[in-house]
């Protein structure tokens, strides 16, 4: 039995749901995510810490002090929407932990004043459950997954272009976010237009190794990776963007390629990438290089305050 009435939770089946505050839940919280969704990266300790800020709740959810769910509210990257995400252990679903969940993060998503709350569905059963509460698909999107056996042959590099890691010069990423950042986030095929800071570009964008493309002085293409130190052999693609006026030259083709052969030469066996369904230049170049399409995830949206 669960029940989020018990005053003390100390009662034997007692549920109890709780802001991540130590080092201990933080933990507790990534090992649900990593059982729940395996073949998605999951940040650090100190990735998440890092990302902390009053507008982001991570909770747990303990029945009987055994961790059997956690959740994740923030603002989302959509325009005046909050994300939500409750995630319940399999051995423990259909026991209402994700409904309480689920109601702990709209309070919170409602208490920022946001009006629209969007979440993800990767399954049936979480398709199911979103639509019991009331959520609608709005958008799709597509994860593409390339085996790593060798080192790809890397398409020549435009003239006048040189690349270079962020990590050589650290100052770019930021430098480029009102020319390129903005507008390839404007380019992005969603339902709402995104609304992304540069305190977020350069927190939640920027992978590593991440590669970009300079012409006098400035970004024009970048690919990048993000790796998983709790799966070393699968790491994800970053943002893949060329800027308008670079596009059709082969740019975004030497990125991926340079970026699959740093990772053929890292011991990554395969890299995945998630792409909305809408934007077939992206999901064409990837088949192109030789991904393959893995699986589908629906995104959703409903208003905050459902009845
Ligand atoms: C989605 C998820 C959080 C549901 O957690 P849960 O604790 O099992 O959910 P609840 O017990 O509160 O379910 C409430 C209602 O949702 C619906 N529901 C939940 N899971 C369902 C399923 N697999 N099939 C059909 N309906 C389902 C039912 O109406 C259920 O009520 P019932 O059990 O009385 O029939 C869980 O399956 C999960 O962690 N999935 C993977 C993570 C994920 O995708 N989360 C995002 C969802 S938006």
């Amino acid at each position: 039995m669960v029940g989020t009435t018990c005053p003390t939770c100390v009662t034997v089946g007692c549920m109890e749901i709780t802001p991540c505050t130590s080092d201990e839940d933080y933990e507790h919280w990534r090992r649900v995510r990593i059982a729940v969704i395996p073949y998605e990266r999951t940040q650090s300790v100190a990735e998440l810490r890092a990302g902390d800020t009053p507008e982001r709740l991570l909770l747990l959810a303990r029945d009987d002090r055994t961790v059997v769910g956690h959740g994740l509210a923030q603002r989302s990257d959509s325009t005046g929407a909050g994300s939500v995400i409750p995630r319940v252990l399999p051995e423990h679903r259909r026991r209402g932990v994700g409904t309480a969940l689920l109601e702990r993060l709209t309070a919170h998503v409602a208490g920022l004043g946001l009006d629209t709350v969007r979440g993800t569905a990767d399954d049936d059963g979480a398709l199911a459950f979103a639509h019991r509460f009331g959520f609608v698909e709005v958008n799709r999107e597509v994860e593409q997954t390339y085996v790593v056996t060798a080192p790809p042959d890397v398409a020549p590099l435009p003239e006048g272009v040189e690349v270079v890691t962020a990590r050589e010069r650290p100052e770019l990423w930021g430098a480029c976010f009102e020319r390129f950042g903005r507008e390839a986030l404007a380019g992005f095929a969603v339902d709402t237009p995104l609304d992304v800071s540069l305190e977020r570009w350069k927190r939640d964008w920027l992978g590593d190794p991440m590669f970009l493309a300079v012409h006098d002085g400035e970004v024009v293409g970048c690919a990048g990776l993000g790796l998983d130190s709790d799966t070393p052999s699968r790491a994800e693609n970053s943002l893949t963007a060329v800027r308008g006026d670079w596009r059709g030259r082969g740019l975004a083709v030497h990125l991926k390629q340079r970026t699959l052969a740093w990772a053929a030469d890292h011991g990554v066996t395969e890299v995945y990438t998630w792409t909305q369904d809408g934007n077939a230049a992206m999901r064409t170049l990837n088949t192109r290089l030789g991904y393959a399409t893995t699986r589908v995830g629906v995104q959703l949206s409903r208003e905050t305050r459902w009845a």
